[in-house]
């Protein structure tokens, strides 16, 4: 039988390989794939690169923060859920890769450092208990809404094909966000929100330069 610390080198295993590897196999299509890719000056590309290289660290703490949640969870049904949605993140983390990959830019080199604060974070609340990791994953989701929100104003009109992708991803993460509410989750106090959105504030403005 599996050990708790078997599954720990596993989910640490695969966290590792997410983080440093440009992962670009997906199961569900890339959004943009049949989108025209439209001339960018310089300063469009490198804008638009530095905020899909957030994108693309947000998307390993997602990863990073369902595998952990998936590891301590109470009940089997949300370990499976958490194990669901960090496969579809596992798609946008691609996709995030192929469009830094055609915007001629790479991902965040901390990445690795966002992961396991992450993983830790996903892997505490989970022993808190369900309804709190539920309420944690909502919160997430619902911040992350609102920052894909303002990429979309940020990012140039001309280029459509980033903001094909970051559109797709909202829908999901909105979904993400309905899920956890419908399966149970805790409203969080608002200093653990306060708390949430300075460690994104810090994510986001390191991550979109380096
Ligand atoms: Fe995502
Ligand atoms: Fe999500």
């Amino acid at each position: 039988m599996k050990s708790f610390l078997d599954d720990l080198i596993i989910e640490l295993d695969k966290g590792i390989k997410s983080s440093f590897s440009n992962v670009q196999e997906h199961q569900r299509n890339y959004p943009a794939e049949s989108t025209q890719e439209v001339e960018l000056n310089e300063f469009e590309k490198n804008h638009s690169a530095g905020l899909m290289r957030v994108n693309h660290s947000g998307e390993v703490c997602a990863q990073a923060l369902y595998l952990g949640q998936s590891l301590t969870a109470e009940f089997k049904e949300t370990r499976d859920q958490m194990k669901q949605a960090a496969e579809e993140e596992m798609d946008h983390l691609a996709w995030c890769n192929r469009r830094l990959d055609e915007l001629g830019d790479s991902p965040s080199v901390l990445n690795p450092f966002w992961y396991f604060m992450s993983f830790s974070i996903g892997a505490l609340t989970g022993l808190a208990g369900d309804k709190w990791s539920l309420g944690f994953v909502e919160e997430t989701e619902k911040q992350v809404v609102s920052h894909l929100d303002s990429h979309l104003d940020k990012v140039s009109d001309k280029d459509i094909k980033t903001k094909t992708v970051i559109r797709k991803m909202r829908e999901d993460e909105d979904s993400h966000a309905k899920q956890a509410k419908e399966s149970g989750a805790s409203e969080l106090p608002d200093e653990v929100k306060t708390g949430m959105s300075w460690i994104a504030r810090v994510m986001t403005s390191t991550s979109y330069y380096i």
